[in-house]
């Protein structure tokens, strides 16, 4: 079998743990690939919501594995809480939960510098949700990290302490005040915790499941638009979120990725700062922002929204080489009476483009079509057939331009609010 992909095509927060949810019933594995506690996904069913922040969204699915992946930056002592929040649920974590040993461990310390380096950056900062993410992977890539495999180790404090020294240094250069004490003792309290799960190569793992056949999907954390390559850097997050990420997270080659699901909302959101074309900053954006309930599952902060961005979407579909699209949130728009959806940017200079420029800090005008709204309710509205026809006109205007078939348009947080258009093909 090969590995498919559910990734987000905009600045994160789309509705993808409400869709590999839906859809792990389909698949045996589900495995993070990238992001750590910077993603919070939220499931709805049987009125329970749950945010997951670093757990895949398989794990209510009690014949689906779920594996984090070594593409992932892992926070031991929210790894400890989200496990003790999920023990409510009587789901058989010990059988159906896997950790790659070779997974980049969060240190207290590297919370505390994400912190720090907000802080000096002023108006420059990112709006980090201060997981410590971008500085995990900055230690990554030096090759000073400390990896999940390493707490077996008989010198892991030595090394964790080494590491602690190195950053306590850089802190103290921020003037930065902290109180080591609790974080470290709460962080060799989650490790001890974690020993009881499977610690695994989760290479090997993935590989032996496809090569007995299995399914595996692979489920992407922040957006495309958030990716540290292709995003809107430097306003972006410290990982690849795009397709690309599973090869190097998880361990599977590139001919082994199967069909590549990008998931959209029907209109754009971003938290943290950076630029955003379609931004609303007046009444439209707020009721927008009221109607879709656009709060951070993470940190509670409003989400910024404008219109669907074409010139961005066609951009993250090309890099990811999606081959269905899921529609999210369209029930969001049915208070509006007219949509307008951005097909273009005019740049400073006058010229109309239709592709990203370099710097998407500069000011561009979108360029928008208007087009008639549905307003009204789809409560109730179970096919695609039975759906108006200007939400049906919304989504054909979608394909035509992106190119690729919208299989599932999402009317609603629960699972069962979920409109299959097309057969969703797997793997
Ligand atoms: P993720 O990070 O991509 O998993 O998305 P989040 O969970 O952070 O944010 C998506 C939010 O939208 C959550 O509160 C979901 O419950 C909610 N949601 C998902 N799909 C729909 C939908 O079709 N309609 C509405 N109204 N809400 C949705
Ligand atoms: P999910 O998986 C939305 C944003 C932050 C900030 C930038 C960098 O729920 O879609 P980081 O903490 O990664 O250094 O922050 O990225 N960001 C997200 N925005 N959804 C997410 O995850 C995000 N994860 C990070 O707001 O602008
Ligand atoms: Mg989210």
């Amino acid at each position: 079998m090969k590995v498919d992909i559910l990734l987000g095509l905009q600045w994160g927060d789309e509705g993808k743990g409400k869709i590999v949810d839906y859809l792990a019933p389909k698949y045996e594995n589900v495995a993070r690939f990238q992001g750590g506690p910077n993603a919070g996904h939220t499931l709805e069913f049987d009125g329970i919501k749950h945010v997951l922040h670093q757990i895949p969204s398989g794990i209510f699915r009690a014949s689906t594995q779920n594996i984090i992946g070594n593409g992932v930056v892992l926070d031991l002592v929210i790894f400890k809480k989200e496990l003790e929040d999920l023990a409510q649920f009587n789901l058989d974590l010990k059988a159906n939960l896997q950790i790659a040993e070779k997974a980049q461990l969060i240190l207290p310390t590297h919370r505390l510098l994400d912190a720090a380096y907000e802080k000096a950056k002023g108006d420059r900062k990112i709006g980090s949700t201060l997981k410590g993410i971008g500085p995990t992977y900055q230690d990554k890539i030096a090759r000073t990290g400390l990896r999940l495999g390493d707490i077996k180790s008989s010198n892991f404090k030595e090394k964790y302490d080494a590491l602690i020294a190195k950053h306590c240094a850089i802190l103290d250069q921020y003037n930065f005040e902290y109180d080591l004490a609790p974080l470290n003792k709460a962080f060799f309290e989650a490790v001890e915790y974690v020993k009881q799960f499977k610690i695994v190569d989760s290479a090997y793992v993935i590989n032996d499941m496809l090569n007995a056949d299995q399914t595996v999907l692979a489920e992407g954390a922040q957006g495309s638009l958030l990716d540290i390559d292709f995003g809107s850097y430097p306003f972006v997050t410290s990982s690849n979120t795009t397709a690309a990420g599973v090869c190097s997270g998880l361990g599977v080659a590139p001919a082994r990725i199967g069909e590549v699901y990008g998931i959209f909302k029907a209109y754009c959101t971003r938290v943290g700062s950076g630029p955003f074309p379609t931004e609303l900053f007046d009444d439209t954006g707020v009721r927008m922002q009221t109607e879709g309930n656009e709060f951070g599952s993470t940190t509670g902060r409003a989400r910024r929204c404008g219109w669907l961005d074409l010139p961005a979407l066609k951009y993250a579909v090309m890099i990811n080489g999606v081959t269905q699209l899921f529609m999210m949130k369209a029930d969001v728009l049915n208070i509006f009476e007219e949509i307008q959806v951005c097909t273009n940017y005019e740049l400073n200079d006058g010229t109309v483009v239709d592709r990203l420029p370099f710097d998407i800090e500069d000011p561009i005008k979108p360029v928008y079509k208007t087009v008639k709204g549905w307003n009204r309710s789809l409560s109730g509205v179970e096919s695609f057939e039975d759906m108006p026809q200007e939400l049906k006109d919304y989504v054909k205007l979608i394909e035509n331009e992106v190119g690729v078939p919208v299989n599932i348009v999402s009317v609603g947080p629960d699972r069962t609010e979920t409109i299959v258009k097309n057969e969703v093909t797997v793997g």
